[in-house]
């Protein structure tokens, strides 16, 4: 697999850490509702080995998938880590035994956090910890997250953390953040069809910081469209592709970490650093998410 097949590189800003722009996201490793162990563990621990084998550095994890099953299942496939693997995972939530996504944002919970995902995947340091806040569910709610910021800021300044992210924030809470610390990635729900981030993408985009969209395919309700059906049979790609592809072409800033538990779609998205958009079909994709949308790619 080429540089340019895994969509060329970016490297976080002030760090060492350069990942190839297609990376992986592993929340689809543990049982259903993201809960308890995979029902096929060797096929999740194959999706892992193929992903590094067709040169995919960046992992996006947490210890609340599963909880803890997600990370056990990646230290299990591939510990000792390639070099330039990047694992980012994030913290910010528990799972308590009935299975609900609960605030953990005191400073020992977010100790105790980082502590649960150096052990779990068998780290002295986590590259990239986002912090990531329970505004709403699946997106940001305004408020001040200077306490937490300034809990990880110390455990990177105790060596437990080398770089800082942000997930599920705003544009204000970015700017918050980054009066304590340097962010080097932001993580937010966004695709073809929930674009609520087009400015901070591109504010982000001049500042040389990640943007990373979860459930970059839809998430939990895979992204539906006649036009990317339409295009997807034009250019002879899958409509799950062109979605990603379209990610590709958005901005440069912009890193993939698709989900998936299957060793076919992981073939299937890792493939779409070789899809090029044209002009035309990038203004037709915009449409996807309404008239008013912007005609704009990198
Ligand atoms: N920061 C946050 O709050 C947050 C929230 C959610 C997720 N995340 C991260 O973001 C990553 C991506 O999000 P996600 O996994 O929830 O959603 P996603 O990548 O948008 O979509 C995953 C879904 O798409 C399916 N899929 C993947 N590739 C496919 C393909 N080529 N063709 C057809 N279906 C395909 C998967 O099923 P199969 O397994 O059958 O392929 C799965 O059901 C996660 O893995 C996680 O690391 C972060």
């Amino acid at each position: 697999m080429t540089e340019i097949a895994l969509g060329g590189r970016f490297t976080f800003p002030g760090t060492s850490l350069t990942v190839h722009r297609i990376g992986y996201g592993a929340m689809q490793l543990a049982g259903p509702g993201v809960w308890g162990p995979p029902k096929d563990p060797d096929a999740a621990v194959a999706v892992l080995r193929e992903a590094i084998a067709a040169g995919v550095n960046h992992i996006d994890t947490s210890d609340f998938y599963g909880p803890h099953v997600t990370n056990q299942i990646i230290r299990q496939a591939l510990h000792p880590y390639p070099k330039e693997l990047v694992l980012v995972t994030k913290l910010g939530a528990r799972r308590p035994p009935d299975k609900s996504w609960q605030r953990a944002i005191s400073p020992e919970d977010l100790t105790a956090g980082v502590h649960d995902n150096l052990r779990n995947l068998g780290l002295e340091a986590l590259d990239i910890v986002n912090y990531r806040t329970m505004g709403s569910v699946h997106g940001p709610a305004e408020g001040s997250i200077a306490e937490q910021v300034s809990v990880l800021a110390d455990l990177q300044k105790k060596g437990l953390i080398r770089h800082i992210g942000l997930s599920n924030v705003t544009a204000a809470q970015v700017a918050e953040a980054q009066k304590i610390a340097p962010v080097v990635c932001v993580q937010n729900n966004y695709n073809l069809a929930h674009r609520e981030d087009d400015a901070l993408i591109d504010d982000l985009a001049r500042q040389g910081i990640a943007y990373v969209p979860f459930f970059p395919l839809g998430g939990f309700s895979p992204l539906q469209s006649s036009t990317l059906t339409a295009v997807a049979g034009r250019i002879g790609a899958t409509p799950m592709q062109v979605a990603l592809a379209w990610l590709l072409h958005r901005s440069p800033n912009i890193l993939l970490i698709p989900g998936t538990a299957s060793v076919a779609h992981l073939r299937e998205n890792l493939a779409v650093g070789k899809l090029t958009l044209s002009p035309e079909t990038l203004a037709e994709l915009y449409g996807i998410a309404g008239a008013g949308a912007a005609v704009k790619h990198a």
